[in-house]
């Protein structure tokens, strides 16, 4: 590994983009080889979990974040790496800023906000979410057919089409052997602060008052995946990101409506262990 290469990763985190790539337009295509790669495991890493959508937007990396910090804040060692090199967004999330420093062997420290590590060499770790930009182009297939992953977050919200391109994505994982852990439906339903009565957002894909079998839910049964739980669109989610304190570290300690959306993401979260193996 040299030092060199992981700094300037580091550096296109920063939004500096010091490898002068594009910000728009087709991603270039990584040269791939002949015949299938070898997958390699992530030394001292037990479980890498990819985040992952079909379509921008969907709120991947709000749940990623999220999601790691719940494992992070019960002691499990965790790591979260932003692989959205052309629109990263866990540095502002977590409000990481700074050159990342070298330790006595000269090995870079990892950026650490909330005790959850973030970017380049974070020593022996229980779980590694990778945050994947969206769609299935070629990060996507580069990433599942270089390492080991051992599970797959869909993310989607519920209407038709973005649930039709999730559903695209996830042949994508099994294709690549990597197992689908299950979908998590962002911004179904509005949750009132005051009362804690549901609205539902989009008239399709809640599923509750129409007639039929569809939707999230539905889909997740055809395709004999987990159905991880909802997140509701709440505006407290967006701020607490955007001011970098997610909410699972904002609303450690509130009980009831106040803590509904940290609720929300634990759930999952002791969702995703069970089903990767990760001791809650
Ligand atoms: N449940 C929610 N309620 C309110 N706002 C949300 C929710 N989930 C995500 N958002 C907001 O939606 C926007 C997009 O979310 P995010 O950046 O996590 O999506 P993404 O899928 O990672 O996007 P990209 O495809 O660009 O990487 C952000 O402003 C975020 O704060
Ligand atoms: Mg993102
Ligand atoms: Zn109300």
């Amino acid at each position: 590994m040299s030092g060199k290469r992981l700094f300037s990763t580091c550096r296109v985190l920063r939004h500096e983009n010091p490898l002068g790539l594009p910000r728009s337009g087709t991603p270039p295509s990584f040269p791939r080889r002949r015949g299938l790669p070898e997958k390699r495991k992530i030394r001292d890493v037990k479980k890498v979990v990819a985040v992952s959508s079909a379509k921008g937007g969907v709120g991947k990396s709000t749940i990623a974040v999220n999601l790691a910090l719940a494992f992070a804040r019960r002691g499990i060692r965790t790591g979260i790496l932003d692989t959205d090199i052309f629109g990263p967004s866990i540095p502002t999330l977590l409000n990481l800023s700074g050159e990342p420093r070298l330790d006595e062997n000269n090995l870079l420290l990892p950026l650490t906000n909330y005790n959850l590590k973030s970017i380049v060499s974070w020593g022996p770790l229980d779980i590694l979410f990778l945050d994947l930009p969206p769609g299935t182009g070629d990060v996507q297939l580069t990433i599942n057919q270089e390492i080991v992953v051992d599970g797959a977050v869909i993310v989607t919200t519920p209407q038709d089409i973005a649930l039709r391109d999730a559903v695209r994505g996830i042949g994508m994982f099994q294709k690549m052997h990597v197992p689908v852990l299950g979908m998590v439906r962002n911004m179904a339903f509005f949750q009132c602060p005051g009362c804690g009565q549901r609205t539902e957002i989009f008239s399709n894909g809640y599923g509750s008052h129409k007639a039929g079998d569809w939707g999230v839910q539905a889909e997740c049964r055809r395709l004999g995946v987990q159905f991880l739980g909802d997140v509701p669109l709440d505006a407290r989610v967006c701020e607490d990101a955007d001011r970098g304190v997610p909410s699972v570290v904002a609303e450690e300690g509130k009980v009831g409506v106040e803590g509904i959306r940290r609720e929300a993401f634990l759930g999952i979260a002791e969702r995703v262990a069970r089903e990767v193996g990760v001791k809650w």
